[in-house]
């Protein structure tokens, strides 16, 4: 009992330091901005505001996996080479925003992209949210939930309408180094809705569990790994319990 009782604490009090002391988390955008970039590889350079682009408006109509792979925008800012001739022939953001599907990139429309600053106004932020399950973190969404119950339909594949994700739903628990934490658990079902396999493997990680080097949360702090995307656009490091179900935070 009394030795029960000293796991307890011990447990209680690493998982308080951990995250008061070794995990300094970024503060938290408002969940308008959650996702939002500002783009400027080349358009200050050229004489153009940098461009804005939402992660929220984009993912309600489209999977991350139409962008980040059939699309092949990097999933760091700043490494496509994305330029307003590759956009017009169609490649991009020309792939939707040709005229018809979306406004396209024509005179009168360059300042809807080239706005110089990233915000979604409140007013059509609160109403699409107010629409959707609701979360503490990210966009105050709980994307999960929304996809569970149908309020969304993003497109799989641009191309390929026909296309589902392949069904490959293995849940794994990814046990923690330290004895005192519990595993974290990595669900193949409620990423592939969204993901390609390919944005995962086979570089962010081994297809073997417990295979991928350096896989610990410091990193995943650095945005490695898991921090590729949770912390940026997925839901952020903060919910510690999604990921961990049963760490005691307080
Ligand atoms: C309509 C297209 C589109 C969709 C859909 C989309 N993204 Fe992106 N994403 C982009 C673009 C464009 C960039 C910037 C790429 C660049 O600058 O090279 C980006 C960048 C990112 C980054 C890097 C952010 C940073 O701060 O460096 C992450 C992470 C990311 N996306 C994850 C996701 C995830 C996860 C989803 C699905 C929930 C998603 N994206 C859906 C277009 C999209
Ligand atoms: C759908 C969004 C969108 C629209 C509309 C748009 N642009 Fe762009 N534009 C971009 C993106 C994205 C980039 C690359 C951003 C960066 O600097 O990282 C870019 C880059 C540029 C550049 C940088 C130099 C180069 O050759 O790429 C110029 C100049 C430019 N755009 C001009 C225009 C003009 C003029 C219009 C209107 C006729 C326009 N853009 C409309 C998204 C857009
Ligand atoms: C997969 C399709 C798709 C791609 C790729 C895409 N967009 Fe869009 N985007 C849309 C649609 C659809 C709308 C809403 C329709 C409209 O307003 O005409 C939209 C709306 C927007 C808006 C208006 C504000 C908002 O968020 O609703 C901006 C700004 C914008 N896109 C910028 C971009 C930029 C910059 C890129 C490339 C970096 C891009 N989009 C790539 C489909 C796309
Ligand atoms: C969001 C990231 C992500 C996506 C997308 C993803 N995986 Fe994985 N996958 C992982 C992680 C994390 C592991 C465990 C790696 C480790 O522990 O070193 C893994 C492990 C695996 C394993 C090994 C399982 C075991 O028990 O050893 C297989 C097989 C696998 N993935 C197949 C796939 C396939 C097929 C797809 C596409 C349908 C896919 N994965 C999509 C992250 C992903
Ligand atoms: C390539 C991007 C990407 C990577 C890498 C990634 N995730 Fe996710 N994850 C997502 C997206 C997108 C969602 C959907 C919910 C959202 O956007 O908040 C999600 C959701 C989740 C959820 C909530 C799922 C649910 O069923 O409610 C958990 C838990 C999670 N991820 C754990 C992990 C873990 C653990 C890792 C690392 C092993 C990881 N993720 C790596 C993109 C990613
Ligand atoms: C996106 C999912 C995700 C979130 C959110 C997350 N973790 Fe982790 N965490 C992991 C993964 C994956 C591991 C590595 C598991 C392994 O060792 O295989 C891990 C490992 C750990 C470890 C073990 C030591 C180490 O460095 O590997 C601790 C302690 C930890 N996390 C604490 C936290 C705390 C505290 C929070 C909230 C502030 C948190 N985690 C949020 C996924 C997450």
């Amino acid at each position: 009992m009394m030795r029960m009782a000293l796991v307890l604490c011990c447990l209680l009090l690493a998982a308080t330091l951990a995250r008061a002391a070794f995990y300094q988390l970024p503060p938290q955008p408002p969940q308008n901005r959650y996702g939002d970039l500002l783009l400027d590889r080349v358009s200050s350079a050229a004489g153009q505001k940098p461009v804005f682009f939402s992660h929220f408006t984009h993912r309600l109509r489209d999977t991350c996996r139409v962008c980040h792979f059939e699309l092949g925008f990097a999933m760091k800012q700043g490494e496509t080479e994305i330029t307003e001739e590759a956009n017009r022939e169609g490649m991009y953001c020309g792939a939707c925003h040709d005229g018809l599907m979306a406004f396209g990139h024509n005179k009168g429309h360059c300042d809807r992209c080239h706005t110089g600053d990233a915000q979604i106004d409140m007013e059509t932020f609160g109403q699409i949210r107010q629409q959707l399950p609701p979360s503490p973190w990210g966009n105050g969404i709980d994307w999960s939930r929304t996809l569970d119950a149908g309020l969304i339909a993003p497109r799989y594949s641009l191309y390929h309408p026909e296309e589902q994700p392949m069904g490959y739903d293995k849940r794994l628990e990814l046990s923690a180094n330290w004895s005192m934490v519990p595993p974290a658990v990595f669900d193949h079902k409620s990423h592939g809705r969204w993901l390609d396999c390919n944005n995962c493997h086979p570089d962010v990680f081994n297809i073997r569990k417990k295979t991928t080097a350096h896989f610990e949360m410091r990193y995943i702090l650095e945005g490695k790994f898991c921090g590729y995307c949770h912390g940026k656009v997925a839901l952020p490091l903060d919910d510690c319990n999604t990921c961990h179900p049963g760490i005691k935070m307080r």
